[in-house]
């Protein structure tokens, strides 16, 4: 059966801008994004909004929905609340760009300060050999859309523009993680210490575990739980056990 609500959303130009009310049809089973594509069709031609995929795998329509980072695509509108306005706006993290388009070029520049897989010495791809649970234990982290939500969520990125250049956000400090992880990096003989790395170069010390970042993950990945407690946990066992930190001086590699 279908209805009309309202929705407002945020229009305008480099951060300058307001709210715009319209009302729209919405028919049974549509998500935020069929009415914002309702929207453009009949009402807003010029309403700029990203999106690729429409099946939540993408994760370039990222916006905030009632104030909530969600993915538009993947937002019903029966989850919504019943008679209330729609309100969209776009990450709030990030610079705007038009409308509900925002610049995520921030995480870019991060994924570029994480240092990639170092490929072991003497083995050539297809040589590499793990046992399963190597294999499986990053997995999860794998699922990642790089929708940039957890980003945005973050209240050390979110509420502190001055921690952007220290701090990598929860989406890079899992690819950190699962590097640390890996068995065959050789990150370490390279010269690289990826749990160093965590906490010098990528601010692992801002993260105080608030899980935010996992409730609002599309793809249900246990940020915190998964990746950014044990990497704390290593970080930790590394700084703190003298069995540990004299292995790491005389160039035993470190054990998870
Ligand atoms: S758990 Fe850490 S990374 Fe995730 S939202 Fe909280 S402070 Fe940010
Ligand atoms: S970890 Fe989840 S919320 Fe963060 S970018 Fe990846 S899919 Fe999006
Ligand atoms: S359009 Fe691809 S995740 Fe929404």
């Amino acid at each position: 059966m279908s209805y009309e609500s309202e929705f407002r959303i945020w229009r305008g130009e480099g951060g300058e801008g307001g709210f715009t009310s319209y009302r729209v049809e919405v028919e049974e089973g549509e998500v935020v994004l069929d009415l914002v594509h309702r929207l453009q069709a009949t009402q807003a031609p010029d309403l700029a909004v990203r999106w690729n995929c429409k099946a939540g795998k993408c994760g370039s329509c990222s916006a905030e929905v009632n104030g909530r980072p969600r993915l538009l695509c993947m937002t019903r509108m029966s989850t919504l609340p019943a008679g209330e306005p729609v309100v969209l706006t776009p990450l709030r993290a990030f610079p705007s760009v038009r409308d509900l388009v925002t610049d995520v070029s921030f995480n870019y520049a991060k994924a570029r300060e994480v240092a990639s897989f170092a490929a072991p010495a003497g083995l050539a791809p297809g040589e590499y050999r793990m046992r399963q649970e190597d294999v499986e234990r990053p997995q999860e982290f794998r699922k990642c859309i790089e929708c940039f939500l957890c980003q945005d969520t973050c209240h050390a990125v979110r509420d502190h523009e001055e921690n952007k250049a220290a701090f990598a956000g929860p989406r890079f400090l899992m690819r950190v993680a699962e590097l640390d992880l890996h068995p065959l990096d050789a990150a370490a003989e390279q010269g690289l210490d990826r749990r160093d790395a965590a906490k010098e170069e990528h601010g692992l010390g801002y993260c105080n575990i608030t899980k935010c970042c996992t409730e609002v993950c599309p793809e249900h990945i246990r940020i915190t739980d998964n990746a950014l407690i044990p990497l704390k946990e290593r970080v930790a066992d590394r700084r703190y056990d003298p069995l540990v930190w004299l292995g790491a001086k005389i160039g035993l590699r470190p054990r998870d």
